[in-house]
């Protein structure tokens, strides 16, 4: 019998179609992510910095996937660029895949000892996210920094750990160029 499916436009990433639905992170949702909070403050509170598209067929099951395309967009809080809030997942061991689709930018990837590596993301870029590693997306371009990722469907978001002690680096601009300052 023939299925409905959803749609994934690899060269936009956009998803559309059965099972995708969106969720979008603004300024105003953003509290303690940046570094200037003052700045951010006197933003504008309803800026989007990023949208998520997510495709669930199966629900948060042990052995099922998520896909996903992040959008996060050009912008910077002070001189820090957008970013997305960051997470390690919830059950600690699962691991995750990202794949750069357009725009360009950095993926800053922590272990438990808070130790930071970097990696560039760019059209083509593949990122491969062991288990018990932090990562957060960074816009270091000018125009959205879109990327696609899967990871387990039980893998969960643990975002209060970065809340509470963030990255241990941060990426800023100085003189036009992404530059990381240690936190
Ligand atoms: O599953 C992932 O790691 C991504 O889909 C992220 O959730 C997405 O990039 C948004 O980032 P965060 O969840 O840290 O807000
Ligand atoms: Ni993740």
């Amino acid at each position: 019998m023939l299925q409905k499916t959803a749609l994934f436009d690899s060269l936009q990433g956009k998803l559309t179609g059965d099972h995708v639905s969106r969720s979008r992170r603004s300024l105003g949702d953003l509290s303690n992510v940046f570094l200037n909070e003052e700045e951010r403050l006197r933003m504008n509170p309803d800026q989007h910095v990023y949208e998520v598209e997510m495709h669930d067929s199966c629900g948060e099951v042990e052995g099922g996937l998520f896909f996903g395309v992040s959008h996060v967009h050009p912008g910077k809080v002070g001189d820090e660029y957008f970013m997305t809030k960051g997470h390690f997942h919830q059950k600690r061991n699962r691991a995750e895949y990202y794949w750069g689709i357009s725009g360009e930018g950095l993926l800053l990837l922590m272990d438990e000892a808070r130790v930071c590596r970097v990696e560039k993301v760019f059209p083509g870029s593949l990122h491969f996210i062991a288990g018990h590693i932090a990562h957060r997306l960074v816009n270091t371009g000018s125009s959205s920094l879109v990327v696609g990722a899967c990871w387990p469907s039980d893998a969960g978001h643990d975002y209060e750990s970065i809340q509470k002690d963030g990255f241990s680096i941060r990426v800023m601009e100085k003189n036009g160029e992404p530059v990381f300052v240690k936190q």
